[in-house]
């Protein structure tokens, strides 16, 4: 597997949302990667934003977060935002080296998260599975069961430009009351879609 930046897989998703899906071919994703991923949501203002991880919570539109206590040369090289995804398991964790990890879950509002360096602690009510990584093309896509993902803005303002935090529709539940702007309509579903990032960062902060 060739590692490149997630932002230079824009040529090739542009190939690919070219090619009529009957073109497009279903592989085995590879295990031994982590995979950074951009929203495809043409014609709006999310198409393309990478998914960046900041204060515990997914994000477009927003920069990646990151802690390392060592001196910088013995920080791992990471920079982006990535995630490893068991297929088996469907369960998901970010791309750092932290001892313990970080495991990413979606909240009992839907808020993709992940958890703190040092702690395991997981809200009542979220779900820790359903993640799947499927490859057609050279392009990896991110699922969550059937479950849509969708991008919210934080407040009236950032409809259109941003941030927009990532949110999974579990089962459909998600209401207006649980969306930063208390109106569901606000938010943009999207497709997540990207390639594999070979540096961990020591951790998302
Ligand atoms: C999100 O992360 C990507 C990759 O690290 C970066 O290119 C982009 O600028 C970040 N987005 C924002 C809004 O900072
Ligand atoms: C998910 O979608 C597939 C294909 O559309 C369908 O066959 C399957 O029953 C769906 N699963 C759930 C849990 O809704």
């Amino acid at each position: 597997m060739v590692y490149i930046k997630v932002t230079t897989f824009l040529s090739l998703l542009a190939a690919v949302s070219a090619a009529p899906a009957s073109e497009l071919e279903s592989r085995a994703v590879p295990k031994d990667t982590a995979f950074g991923f951009l929203a495809l949501r043409s014609a709006s203002p999310i198409h393309y934003q990478s998914l960046n991880a900041s204060g515990g919570k997914i994000w477009l539109g927003k920069k990646t977060s990151t802690y390392c206590p060592l001196p910088a040369k013995q920080c791992p090289k990471g920079k982006d935002t990535s995630f490893w995804i068991n297929n088996q398991g469907g369960t998901a964790g970010m791309n750092t080296v932290v001892p313990g990890g970080q495991q990413v879950y979606i909240g009992p509002t839907g808020e993709l998260s992940y958890t703190q360096a040092h702690s395991a602690f997981i809200p009542t009510g979220s779900t820790q599975t359903g993640f799947k990584v499927t490859e057609r093309n050279n392009i990896v896509f991110l699922e969550n069961c059937n479950n849509s993902f969708l991008a919210c803005p934080v407040n009236k303002k950032s409809k259109t430009s941003g941030p927009w935090q990532v949110f999974v529709d579990v089962k459909g539940k998600l209401k207006d009351k649980d969306v930063p702007t208390k109106c569901k309509k606000d938010c943009l579903g999207f497709t997540p879609a990207g390639g594999p990032v070979k540096d961990a960062v020591w951790q998302y902060a």
